[in-house]
């Protein structure tokens, strides 16, 4: 006997946030959607997906929660797996980046990497650029200062390994240049070659002696291991690379399919075959970068209260529903606008209209005429043919399409299928039929090619539509795994005359469409409250510097007109006072020159009114207003803090400088 062919996919693994949309769910959808077309169609699949859990970021917010980072992880992880659960995302394995099994994969690698030299250890000597945050060097630097904003530069130096990106840059040119499907789209791989590639490779700081909450490098622990390298390693450890029993990995590595976002698509494409390569493993067949579901044209944030909770719409739609629009909605690659009204017309259209009545038209008329008995059909004429010959042939578009990941081209086929079928049932007006006893027959033969074309319809769309096939054959009379299979789709006939056809609740019940986008909106206003009411503690607070994204490139650089944008200014605090019923809020009044206006800062844990008054701030002037627990706040008061923000320090001037002097 042949054994299967192995089918490998991936996503991304996730970080820990308690703040997963349905941006998130999207590409888990897709990786799940491929992974059973891919059994269907006779592969030995394994799908992998997970979570990554260190970092700084993971480290502020399980301080801010009061809570170990484990702890923390944990609670949201658990959140992740219930959310797949949900939606019917069916992993073979779950990853996370603080499994034993992980952090030991990690340490090995990175000592492997060490002592083949590909890691070397150096003290970055370098001159920084504080309000840039960026090191340059010498060479780098314009008359002396920094290259992007002109200001003058400090000597700084910090222990670290480095990963010899700069060695392999050539040879990934070539491969990529090699491979053309490697990188699919096809458009991002250009942009990986003249965005970073070309433009030169340096090598990669890949430990980090600031954040704790990380992989001990274990020859030297007061170093971890950079998130990234951490992260990626995850696709092989999880198969037991490098471990005691390293059968998966020798089953199923390369990966077929590596699933990302766009933005993401550089670590996958030039930091993770490099450190292949390196160790001397080989490359994953391709990485393809999908596009975004955005909202109002911008990416989803709670606080622009523009997030669409998973769970809210699977338990309002089911996750049929919602694996359908994210599949069919839009092209793979491309990005994509998300509204409920998109959502609810195509529920309403293509679900409930075209699939919910071809199905529920053709089994209450077989049950109207037949006593719900499956008919033997009699001969095919040339309408029938034609509708049989789309129904047959319809199985090698839709593995053409799934193949290059056209989710939505592939629900395209099958839906015009649906949509023939419901022309035929116009055309062939079986009500007219069955009033005259001579065209029982026909009528027999015309609610079998119908129902038959149901049966394949609820084969295709399996992948997709997990749960609905089931709710279909039960309608239609299909019982046997045979008539199930994608095999059966090839030939018409699966379905047995002499079956009995009952129907059953509506596949997908219309929704009217007015009153459900008022619910809606009246519950995303209160989710925005919501989310304002959490904001409002922490709304003066330094952002977390986003370590888990950083790589040091020009790209990734604040330019000068950037920061020639932002106003900063020296005020004195002439009046503050405590926010009423906000712990962390003091308000307080400013004098700027000739003018005077009020601040909210999440800074009462670390000063009291009385010893803010007289203070010379730095005002971040021209920061939009926003209101913070109803108190309208115009701009935003200078700190520092440390990471779990344990201390704070506002940034004053000496006392000499008056009020409305600028700073830059
Ligand atoms: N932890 C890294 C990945 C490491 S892989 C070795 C990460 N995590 S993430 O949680 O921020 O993102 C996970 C995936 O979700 C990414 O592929 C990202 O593109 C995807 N999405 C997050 N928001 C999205 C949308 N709004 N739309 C589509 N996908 C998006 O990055």
């Amino acid at each position: 006997m042949s054994e299967k062919p192995k089918f490998y996919i991936t996503t991304p693994i996730y970080y820990p946030s308690d703040n997963l949309h349905i941006g998130h769910s999207y590409c888990s959808t897709a990786a799940d959607t491929m992974a059973r077309f891919k059994k269907q169609t006779g592969y030995d699949v394994f799908f992998l997906t997970g979570t990554d859990e260190h970092g700084q970021k993971i480290e502020r917010k399980a301080a801010e929660a009061g809570v170990t980072p484990q702890a923390y992880v944990d609670k949201i992880v658990a959140g992740i797996k219930d959310l797949w659960k949900l939606m019917d995302v069916e992993y073979d394995d779950f990853i996370r980046t603080t499994d034993e099994r992980h952090v030991k994969s990690v340490q090995k690698i990175f000592r492997k990497l060490h002592d083949q030299g590909d890691i070397y250890k150096s003290e970055y000597e370098g001159l920084y650029c504080t309000p840039c945050e960026s090191f340059w060097t010498e060479l780098q630097l314009k008359d002396g200062c920094c290259p992007d904003c002109g200001r003058p530069v400090e000597k700084t130096r910090e222990e670290s390994y480095f990963f010899r990106l700069s060695k392999y840059q050539d040879w990934m040119i070539n491969y990529i240049k090699e491979h053309p499907d490697f990188i699919q789209p096809a458009s991002r791989a250009t942009e990986m070659l003249n965005n970073f590639l070309i433009p030169g490779l340096q090598d990669l700081c890949v430990s980090r002696t600031t954040i704790k909450w990380g992989i001990p490098v274990d020859f030297d622990p007061k170093h971890t291991v950079y998130v990234w390298i951490d992260a990626l390693t995850n696709y092989i450890n999880a198969l037991g690379y490098g471990s005691d029993d390293d059968s998966l990995y020798q089953k199923y590595w390369p990966a077929d399919i590596h699933l990302v976002g766009k933005e993401i698509v550089r670590f996958h494409t030039i930091i993770w075959p490099i450190m292949l390569h390196a160790l001397g493993l080989p490359l994953p067949k391709q990485v393809f970068g999908h596009g975004w579901l955005v909202m109002g044209g911008g990416k989803m944030s709670k606080s622009k209260g523009n997030v669409v909770d998973p769970v809210k719409l699977c338990e309002r739609y089911s996750s049929d529903a919602v694996r359908y629009f994210l599949m069919r909605e839009m092209p793979f690659g491309s990005d994509g606008e998300f509204s409920n009204e998109a959502l609810i017309r195509r529920i309403n259209s293509d679900l409930a209209n075209d699939l919910g009545n071809l199905v529920s038209r053709s089994v209450a008329m077989n049950e109207k005429y037949f006593g719900g008995l499956v008919q033997a059909p009699a001969e095919y004429n040339e309408l029938d043919q034609k509708l049989i010959d789309l129904a047959t042939g319809l199985w090698e578009k839709v593995e053409k399409s799934m193949n290059a990941l056209q989710f939505s081209g592939a629900l395209v086929e099958i839906w015009k299928l649906i949509g023939e079928c419901n022309k035929y049932i116009d055309l062939t007006m079986p009500w007219v039929l069955a009033k005259n006893e001579a065209d029982r027959p026909r009528l027999g033969t015309v609610l079998y090619v119908l129902l038959e074309c149901a049966r394949i319809v609820a084969v295709l769309i399996a992948p997709t539509m997990p749960r609905t096939p089931e709710r279909i054959f039960a309608q239609i009379g299909v019982t046997d795994a045979e008539q199930k299979t994608w095999e059966s789709t090839k030939t018409f006939g699966g379905l047995k005359p002499g079956s009995l056809v009952k129907k059953g609740e509506a596949l997908f019940p219309r929704i009217d469409m007015a009153k459900e986008l008022e619910l809606l909106e009246a519950e995303r206003l209160a989710a925005v409250a919501e989310a304002e009411k959490k904001a409002a503690g922490k709304e003066e607070l330094p952002a977390p510097k986003d370590e888990e994204k950083t790589v040091f490139t020009q790209k990734d650089l604040c330019q000068f007109d950037d920061f020639e944008k932002i106003q900063l200014v020296v005020a004195k605090v002439l009046k503050c006072e405590k926010v009423p019923k906000a712990d962390k809020l003091l308000m307080s009044t400013l004098k700027v020159g000739d003018t005077e206006r009020v601040v909210v800062s999440g800074i009462a844990k670390f000063y009291t009114p009385e010893e803010m008054v007289g203070k010379k701030v730095v005002l971040l002037a021209n920061l939009a207003p926003r209101k913070i627990r109803g108190v309208e706040s115009h701009g935003m008061l200078l700190c520092a803090a440390n990471a779990d923000e344990s201390k704070l320090s506002l940034l004053t001037v000496d006392s000499d400088i008056e009020d409305g002097c600028e700073i830059g």
